[in-house]
């Protein structure tokens, strides 16, 4: 563990060289199977898995070392790296809970979240209940005996709704269950959910964390009263090798090295995803903008009080699907894309893209509207994306 007096961005930097090659970066282990010493077999019966390497879908020296720095930037007891965002959810979700036990989940969250708890998991047995989290009362109203987890995501996608984490986490507790709180639209930069009383931290590392658009992995984090401290590791043997999601060394290695950047990447997608909001609610075809940093946002107190910063991602709606594919299109510094939390701006139509499967009705619910555009906000020269936007809402 790094010296925790040191701020983030120190941290995310910091790395003690190997002993014997002093290499300053970390080197990758691109091995699938590992050879045993003298000693592992004994270690690996007394116990000692962790501690020798075995086969690369049971961990791997690269995934080890994410674990330990995504650790100790979630300021969690221990992290557990995995193939994907949705693997971390699955696995997680899946190890926690078992044929009989229900969820409260709120109602917008990511599209494949959702799809995952509206239809899979009920598939074997679990019931689901989908509340908006920010009515506390409705998420207490919904809770049963049999419920075990509050899911949330800490800036929903795509509206921005911020999730009331402290207040949530307090309620469970007092049931004795736990909070689970997908972290990814914020990343460790913009919160840390795990200080506001989140047992379960879950993250696309795909997204700001890899921050480059070229590789896909996920991260489970815990620091819980609840949950023994070994959980992630019985996630590990009981789920993960199981179901197989296991991160390759080669992408566990390039978002190691993206966490070195993150918080100077956050910290300038932040600012200019501040200048753009300011300058699209004041452009005449802009109808609404969704902003945890904007005034006009529902939550924007709890935003100020538990985000260090109002992140990198926006939404705005212009009047009709038709003219919000129109600007994404016309649109040349900013990629049309699906993905975000990278150096790039993105754009993304969330209604006819990410939450395309989703019935109409629900995705109202949620407050999709079709008119909506999604922005991941690159490091980009803010002059210059604005300019693009400018062109591009037809000035
Ligand atoms: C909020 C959120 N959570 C999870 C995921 C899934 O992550 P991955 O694509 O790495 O599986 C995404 C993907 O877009 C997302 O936006």
């Amino acid at each position: 563990m790094v010296n925790p007096e040191l701020s983030l961005a120190s941290r995310a930097v910091y790395y003690t060289p190997e002993e014997g090659t002093l290499s300053i970066s970390y080197p990758i282990f691109m091995s699938a199977n590992y050879q045993y010493a003298d000693d592992t077999y004994d270690r690996i019966v007394d116990g000692a898995r962790r501690e020798v390497n075995i086969y690369s879908r049971c961990g791997n020296p690269n995934e080890y070392k994410l674990d330990d720095q995504m650790a100790d930037i979630e300021g969690a007891t221990s992290a557990l790296s995995v193939a994907s965002g949705m693997a971390a959810i699955s696995h997680a979700v899946l190890g926690l809970l078992r044929t009989g036990d229900h969820i409260v989940v709120d109602l917008t969250t990511y599209s494949s979240t959702h799809e995952f708890f509206d239809h899979r998991i009920q598939d074997f047995g679990i019931s689901v209940t989908f509340v908006d989290s920010t009515d506390v009362d409705s998420v207490r109203a919904a809770l049963r005996d049999e419920t075990k987890a509050i899911y949330v995501e800490t800036i929903a996608n795509p509206t921005m709704k911020v999730a009331p984490l402290r207040q949530l986490a307090d309620l469970a507790h007092e049931h004795g269950i736990v909070v689970m709180c997908d972290n990814t639209f914020a990343s460790p930069v913009v919160c840390r959910p795990h200080e506001h009383g989140v047992d379960i931290v879950l993250e696309s590392a795909t997204k700001f964390i890899g921050g480059h658009n070229d590789a896909v992995g996920g991260v489970i984090s815990i620091n819980s009263q609840i949950l023994p401290a070994d959980w992630l590791e019985q996630i590990r043997w009981n789920t993960l090798t199981k179901l197989g999601g296991a991160l390759s060394p080669f992408n566990a290695w390039l978002l190691l090295r993206g966490i070195q950047t993150l918080p100077l990447r956050v910290e300038r997608m932040t600012e200019n995803a501040q200048r753009l909001v300011e300058w699209l609610a004041a452009h005449p075809k802009v109808r609404r903008v969704y902003y945890p940093g904007h005034e006009s946002h529902p939550q924007h107190e709890l935003a100020q009080a538990q985000l260090d910063l109002p992140g990198g991602m926006l939404s705005f709606s212009v009047g009709s699907e038709e003219e919000a594919a129109t600007v994404c299109k016309r649109l040349k510094l900013a990629s049309f894309a699906a993905s975000l939390g990278g150096v790039r701006t993105v754009t993304q139509l969330p209604a006819t893209m990410a939450f395309l499967d989703i019935p109409d009705e629900e995705r109202q619910t949620m407050g999709i509207t079709q008119g909506m555009i999604r922005v991941s906000a690159g490091i980009e020269k803010i002059d210059d994306l604005i300019a693009d936007f400018a062109q591009a809402l037809g000035e």
